[in-house]
């Protein structure tokens, strides 16, 4: 089976941008793949936080993962500081990346020009992190949102220069992005993707909201002024994304979708029905999940368990290619 592998920051409530662009995905795929999803604490760590802060968002984001329809059962879903490889080999890769290569990323150049007070220097080595993630699982298919294609072909770049200055010793990972909603945008500046971030509230999506307020915030999502709807992300920023929106959550395609509608209200009705229904189920079943964390710690520590199965000989075959000392 293809073995799959991907991660998510425990920054904050997860949004609609992560669950269409990522997540749902996940869902879909277990059965058919090999999967391993790991929750990147040592990620969340780039940028300052409260002590206790990141522990606390993870069993909430782990308990989200499973409502949302991950199966524990089913595929390898684990928190990335319980896997001490991870940060070893993370170190490994920054030694076979240069600088340059760092200094290209989009996501570093935006993150740090939020940060006024301290860029941390694992703001800028995170790919490389990223990169360790991916290549200790022998990882053929990464499923993200369009917003980390870049760092999955920094992690290829990395992995074919290492096979090649040691032998073949990482599989190299293949982006797969969804074909809708892979950059959910922001309802009131359409042109930004969704993010947690954001200035203002209005126009992100949080899975645990109210869900009167969210059909609220689609419906008074930015469009424009002529009325006309069509498929066109480059001149109709806030009609494509609803369309967007819609086309993920109903499986179809965002343009097939706008050719049933003449105007902006009974799309944006649909989108918010469409969210709602997605949403609602979610929220019910996380209800059960927290009235027992214990059983969310308990599925925790087996992923990590079967995570190190795989980990443990992938970094072994890295320190004897390097030559290192055997231990
Ligand atoms: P993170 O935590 O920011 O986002 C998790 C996933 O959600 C996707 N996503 C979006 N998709 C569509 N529209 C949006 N507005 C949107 N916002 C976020 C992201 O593309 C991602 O798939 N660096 C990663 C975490 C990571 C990782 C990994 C991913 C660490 N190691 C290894 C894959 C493989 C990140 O910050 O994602």
């Amino acid at each position: 089976m293809t073995r799959v592998f991907s991660g998510i920051q425990p920054t904050g409530d997860i949004h609609l941008g992560n669950l269409l662009g990522a997540v749902r995905n996940w869902v879909d795929s277990q059965g058919a793949t090999d999967s391993v999803f790991c929750i990147v604490d040592l990620h969340a760590l780039t940028i300052p936080k409260d002590p206790g802060e990141i522990g606390e968002r993870t069993l909430e984001l782990a308990q989200v993962l499973i409502a949302c329809g991950l199966d524990p059962e089913r595929v390898t879903l684990f928190v990335q500081s319980h896997v001490h490889q991870h940060a070893e080999l993370g170190w490994i890769l920054q030694c076979n990346t240069s600088f340059g290569e760092l200094s290209r990323m989009t996501q570093f150049k935006d993150k740090s020009s939020r940060q006024r007070d301290f860029v941390s220097a694992g703001l800028f080595t995170y790919p490389t992190l990223q990169a360790a993630d991916i290549l200790l699982y022998d990882t053929e298919q990464v499923p993200v949102g369009e917003d980390q294609r870049q760092h999955v072909e920094l992690t290829r770049d990395v992995a074919e220069r290492f096979n090649s200055r040691f032998g073949e010793t990482f599989v190299l990972p293949e982006a797969v992005i969804p074909p809708a909603a892979a950059r959910v945008m922001d309802l009131q500046n359409p042109t930004d993707k969704m993010s947690k971030s954001a200035e203002t509230d209005a126009g992100t999506i949080l899975l645990g909201d109210d869900l009167a307020r969210t059909a609220k915030k689609i419906r008074r999502a930015m469009t424009d002024s002529d009325n006309e709807v069509r498929w066109d992300p480059a001149a109709k920023p806030g009609v494509s994304n609803l369309l967007g929106i819609l086309g993920a959550c109903t499986g179809r395609s965002p343009e097939e979708l706008a050719g049933g509608y003449e105007q902006y209200g009974p799309l944006k009705a649909d989108t918010a029905e469409a969210v709602v229904a997605l949403l609602e189920p979610i929220q019910s079943r996380l209800g059960e999940l927290r009235a027992d964390p214990a059983e969310t710690t308990r599925l925790l520590a087996g992923g990590a368990e079967k995570a190190r199965e795989i980990a443990v000989p992938v970094l072994d075959r890295v320190v004897c290619n390097l030559g290192l000392q055997p231990r």
